[in-house]
């Protein structure tokens, strides 16, 4: 198993990596204006949106370069909200490192308050730039931060984008398939009458959780599970169910693994390598070695590279599980 960490700016580091030597790339790259990361260099502290974007692209092209002529990325992105003329965030009790000692103006064109559309930005400015943009998986997080926002609702999603260097790519889709939830049988067991429409549904749920021994949130609570192999599954859905996780040591924009296990195990064989070019705390790369692929990381912030090289050493190599964890009906 082959591990490569390198430390320094995602462009330069990556020009060091060969040419189509890389199966998938899973990463998420610094948000705009949404983190200071407080290194020279970083990404997402433009003066605005499109060299925030014209920087990634850059990047992405270069990571283009080192896939595979089959290979993918898997592109997790969220949104900003205009700055609204404020040139600082303050010091947040809950999250120090949204406290930001710069904010960028509010773009030409847009109003304080305005909601910038920086992942169909980003989405569209690859696909102009050679990449096929095969979808937008939506990463629901059930945990959200809450908001103190009174008009309009909390933000609980951001995208994870599919794309890919050809229109032929590797996708190993069974091993992602879900469990089948099947409507006849388990999820509208309930009774209409008494309870209308959306408690049938919770109702129906509840049925399906107990017929498989899972939690309310999908997990497995042991003992005789009635499953009985492949009629049991479909392929996986394009909506994510997946709590959030807390800090990684001072890191706080750490994916959960159960997130990025799925696009490792659809886009790279066992043996593989897969890339994060932001790799931060290095939850990629510990996903990557406990399914059995090489991992090449890149991280600006050397506390960052320092915590995912410990990470990613103490990490155990296993054999792959399918993830069959998602009850959403
Ligand atoms: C959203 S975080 C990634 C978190 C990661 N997915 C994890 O699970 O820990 C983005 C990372 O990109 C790093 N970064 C910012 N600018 C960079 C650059 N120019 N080159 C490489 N890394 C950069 C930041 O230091 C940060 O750790």
């Amino acid at each position: 198993m082959k591990i490569e960490l390198l430390l320094g700016d995602a462009l330069e580091q990556l020009r060091t990596i060969d040419a189509e030597s890389v199966y998938t790339c899973v990463t998420s790259p610094p948000y705009y204006n949404l983190r200071d990361y407080g290194v020279a260099g970083q990404i997402g502290a433009e003066e605005t949106p499109e060299e925030y974007i014209n920087r990634l692209v850059q990047v992405f092209r270069e990571v283009r370069r080192v896939l595979r002529q089959d290979g993918t990325l898997w592109l997790n992105i969220g949104d900003s909200y205009t700055s609204g003329g404020r040139k600082t965030r303050d010091y947040d009790k809950k999250l120090p490192a949204r406290s930001m000692g710069y904010r960028p103006p509010t773009p030409d064109g847009l109003k304080p308050k305005d909601l910038i559309g920086i992942p169909w930005m980003l989405a569209f400015a690859l696909r102009s730039d050679g990449w096929y943009l095969r979808q937008d998986i939506i990463w629901n997080k059930p945990n959200a931060m809450p908001e103190s926002v009174k008009d309009r609702c909390t933000k609980s999603h951001e995208y994870i984008f599919l794309l890919a260097k050809s229109d032929r790519y590797y996708f190993d889709h069974a091993a992602i398939k879900e469990r089948r939830i099947s409507c006849k049988n388990d999820a509208v067991a309930g009774s209409r009458g008494a309870f209308g429409p959306r408690q049938t549904r919770l109702r129906g749920a509840g049925n399906l959780q107990k017929k498989y021994r899972l939690t309310p949130g999908g997990k497995h609570l042991g003992g005789n599970i009635p499953y009985n192999g492949e009629s049991e599954l479909r392929s996986k859905r394009d909506v994510w169910t997946v709590a959030t996780r807390g800090c990684k040591g001072n890191h706080f924009a750490v994916f959960p693994e159960q997130l990025i296990e799925p696009c490792i195990l659809a886009g790279c064989p066992e043996g593989g390598a897969v890339l994060d070019p932001f790799m931060g705390s290095g939850t990629t790369g510990v996903v990557a070695k406990r399914l059995r692929r090489n991992f090449v990381g890149c991280e600006i912030s050397p506390e960052y590279w320092e915590m995912a090289s410990a990470r990613i050493d103490t990490t155990m190599q296993e054999y792959p599980q399918i993830a069959i964890k998602d009850l959403s009906i």
